[in-house]
């Protein structure tokens, strides 16, 4: 899909999309009413529209316009514009065109007066929420491939700013290909995606300035990983840790760092999840997946930034070497734990990673991502993101660039009382309480016993990192990408000169 903007013209092809608050239609909405003889007000009128964020009314094959079909799309209230919800109308209608046998559309959104957003961003972030929502995974399918073969390949954004738009939409645009990026590696299936697989395809940021390291097996044991390693134990595939390095700062400055979770899958191992509840598995490195993607991201887009990005990547399967509960490993941090539950794997994998991230780069933070825990989809759903830290000002950081990014984060808490939950009766610690409550928050504790004196913030994306029901509007299948958007903001609010 091409998208381009454009300084206001007359009539175009394809499909023009007006736009219209929950007050009144918008000029261009307006103007087109008047050409179509009234026909939009009373299309709006008889589907009952009432301007709300994304609601679409469709007019096919109006006469007296040289355009094929008028989309009107909700803006919400006018003044309250932002690019959250310039996203949302960009998506509507390519949600409505994208397989739709339509080639071109033409949005004419005005920007409203009172908006607190300049109209060059408003049309970038259009772009933005149309980019996204024409993601498609669909390699695998041999049949009924043309039904779901996208058709829309011109996108025309109209704006009275098209230069400021088109610098805008340059960063964003390098954000988006992030997304997707970790979105295909989260939906890629788990034959496929082995540890070595999604190291290959790390590699592959190589071509954009990144430099990419790989750990095999024997290099992580001569580090002493061996809580990651006793993970990857199991499996017939090797474990890989992967390190990418993106310099786009000043060259004395500390990195900020990322690690993610990369369970290429995670059936449990011998404490082997029920059927049901390994479906969807694959996706248990959706946290290394983020990782990937943001990196791609910020050297894309050449953020002035030292960032490092690791990737603790394994496979939790239960054969003959299997790690056994009972076990004790001894972590490159020298602590040693009691493994008292196999599937409780993510934590030992992240302890190794976060350890070698802290000692190797002296980062300014270290953050984590990770689908750790089922127990923070009970307490926080599908909607947010568990936060945990040991920094308030780094947590307020990830929460309010969360907001701007339509990612949004709660914080959780951390405290002694909890972290005693992880007493073990003859290591220095177990892998799992023992005890049904806190799940999330007692996994983040094990966490933090990883790290010295780094500020650190833990996500668990577990709810968020794919959707099985409803879609939100900007992701259309499984894998989400979450992740990317909320640590590019991060880094671009904040870390960058
Ligand atoms: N990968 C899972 C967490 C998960 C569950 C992610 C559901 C997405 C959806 C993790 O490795 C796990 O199995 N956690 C256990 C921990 C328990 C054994 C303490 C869990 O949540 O049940
Ligand atoms: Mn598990
Ligand atoms: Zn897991």
């Amino acid at each position: 899909m091409q998208i381009n903007f454009a300084a206001p013209q007359l009539d175009r092809k394809g499909t023009v999309v007006v736009g219209a608050s929950e007050r009144d239609l918008l000029p261009a909405a307006s103007d087109l009413d008047r050409r179509l003889g009234g026909a939009l007000k009373r299309a709006a009128e008889a589907s009952r529209f009432k301007g709300k964020p994304g609601q679409v009314v469709e007019l096919l094959s109006p006469s007296g316009i040289q355009a094929s079909r008028v989309l009107l799309v909700g803006i919400g209230p006018a003044g309250k514009i932002d690019g959250p919800a310039a996203e949302k109308i960009g998506a509507a209608a390519v949600a409505r065109l994208l397989t739709s046998g339509e080639t071109d559309v033409t949005f004419m959104i005005d920007s409203p007066r009172d908006a607190k957003i300049k109209p060059g961003l408003l049309a970038a972030h259009i772009a933005l929420g149309a980019q996204l929502r024409s993601y498609s995974f669909h390699k695998y399918r041999t049949k009924q491939r043309e039904e779901h073969e996208p058709t829309l390949k011109n996108v025309m954004i109209v704006t009275s700013e098209a230069a400021a738009a088109r610098k805008a939409w340059d960063r964003l645009r390098a954000v988006a290909d992030g997304v997707f990026l970790a979105r295909d590696l989260v939906n890629e299936p788990p034959n496929v995606l082995s540890p070595q697989e999604f190291a290959e395809r790390a590699k592959m940021l190589g071509k954009l300035g990144v430099k990419v390291e790989v750990l095999g097996e024997e290099a992580m044991r001569k580090l002493g990983m061996n809580t990651l390693l006793g993970v990857g134990q199991g499996s017939e595939r090797e474990s890989q840790l992967v390190v990418m390095q993106w310099n786009g700062g000043r060259k004395k400055d500390q990195p900020v760092a990322f690690v993610g979770k990369g369970v290429c899958f995670d059936s449990g191992g011998l404490s082997l999840k029920p059927g049901a509840s390994m479906m969807g598995m694959k996706g248990d490195m959706g946290g290394a997946a983020a990782v990937t993607g943001t990196m791609l991201a910020l050297a894309s887009r050449k953020a002035k930034v030292n960032a490092v990005g690791i990737l603790g990547l394994v496979e939790n399967m239960p054969d003959g070497n299997a790690q056994r509960p009972d076990d004790v490993v001894t972590s490159m941090s020298g602590q040693t734990v009691e493994i008292l539950n196999t599937d409780a794997e993510g934590r030992l994998v992240l302890a190794d990673a976060l350890w070698y991230a802290q000692t190797k780069f002296k980062p300014k933070f270290v953050i984590d991502l990770a689908t750790l825990t089922g127990a923070i989809l009970i307490a926080l759903g599908l909607e947010h993101a568990g936060l945990f830290s040991n920094d308030d000002k780094l947590a307020n950081r990830i929460q309010e660039a969360g907001s701007e990014v339509g990612e949004p984060v709660w914080r959780l808490p951390l405290s002694d009382a909890y972290d005693k939950m992880l007493k073990s009766k003859i290591a220095d610690m177990k892998n799992i309480s023992g005890v049904t409550h806190a799940g999330s928050i007692v996994a983040a504790q094990f966490l933090q016993r990883f790290i010295d004196k780094t500020p650190w913030a833990h996500l668990d994306i577990a709810g968020v990192a794919w959707q099985d029901g409803e879609q939100k509007p900007l992701s259309p299948g499984w894998g989400v990408g979450w992740g990317v958007r909320i640590l590019d903001r991060l880094v671009a609010d904040h870390y960058e000169k």
